[in-house]
């Protein structure tokens, strides 16, 4: 996977990638990461990217011939035209379903805005995809960019190992993760759960799958109705509902 972030603060993504875990998958080279600065495609010889709105308001807008041209820049090595995703508050909400469908594409493009956002003609002209990640306002698109380059890398072949693996987390199956212990077994006087303690395999599988059932009921009921469900788990909530 190879992502390209057009951005006005390309330190903040780079910082932001390029520890830990998506670090490691870079160095791994599973991944990479190109930042493409737009203030270097500025078309103003005081290297302003942005000017006042038509018809108004309060707030600059970034304008639309330095955020093509950074596009562009990205675009004319690439075989075909990209995914070119643009984070903002007005678009489809991120969740888990639409990250693993962009980790099957080859390239992502994320495009970053500031100030009161982005003159809207050269996003009718490159944006495949306008994405928020919640419903609340940030002062840029790189945290969220940050934040969907995260949940995409972790679901690549070969970035997680084993023990991290992202096949039972929460939501791959729309159910929250079951809660996790670990030593020591008495911890000021809390005491980890006795099943976790009996060797029992199956067992253990069965109260971890309820207790993922019990904390979606209680906490995000909405899941439910999507989730993989199996008659067990079907008869396990039917019979809750019965108490
Ligand atoms: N830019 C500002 N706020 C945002 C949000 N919630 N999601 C994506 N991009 C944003």
């Amino acid at each position: 996977m190879r992502f390209y972030v057009l951005t006005l603060f390309p330190d903040m993504i780079r910082d932001g990638f390029q520890t830990s875990i998506t670090g490691r998958a870079v160095e791994k080279g599973i991944l990479s990461l190109e930042t493409v600065n737009i203030r270097d495609f500025s078309v103003n010889k005081h290297q302003r990217v942005d000017d006042y709105p038509y018809g108004g308001g309060a707030g600059m807008v970034m304008q639309a011939e330095p955020v093509y041209l950074a596009y562009e820049s990205v675009a004319k090595r690439l075989t075909k035209k990209p995914r070119v995703l643009y984070m903002s508050p007005q678009g489809k909400v991120f969740h888990q379903r639409m990250a693993e469908e962009l980790a099957r594409e080859e390239e992502l493009v994320f495009l970053c805005g500031h100030y009161e956002g982005i003159d809207e003609r050269v996003l009718e002209e490159i944006v495949t995809d306008e994405v928020s990640i919640g419903d609340y306002v940030l002062t840029g698109g790189e945290l969220p960019a940050l934040v969907m380059m995260d949940a995409i890398s972790r679901l690549l072949e070969g970035v997680l190992h084993n023990e991290e693996s992202a096949e039972f987390d929460s939501f791959s199956d729309n159910l929250l993760e079951y809660p996790q212990y670990s030593r020591p077994q008495n911890w000021r006087g809390k005491e980890v759960p006795e099943i976790l303690l009996s060797g029992h395999h199956l067992n253990v599988e069965k109260w971890r799958r309820e207790q993922s059932l019990l904390r979606t009921r209680k906490r995000r009921p909405d899941l439910l109705e999507t989730a993989n469900l199996t008659k067990e788990d079907k008869k396990f909530l039917a019979k809750l509902t019965e108490l």
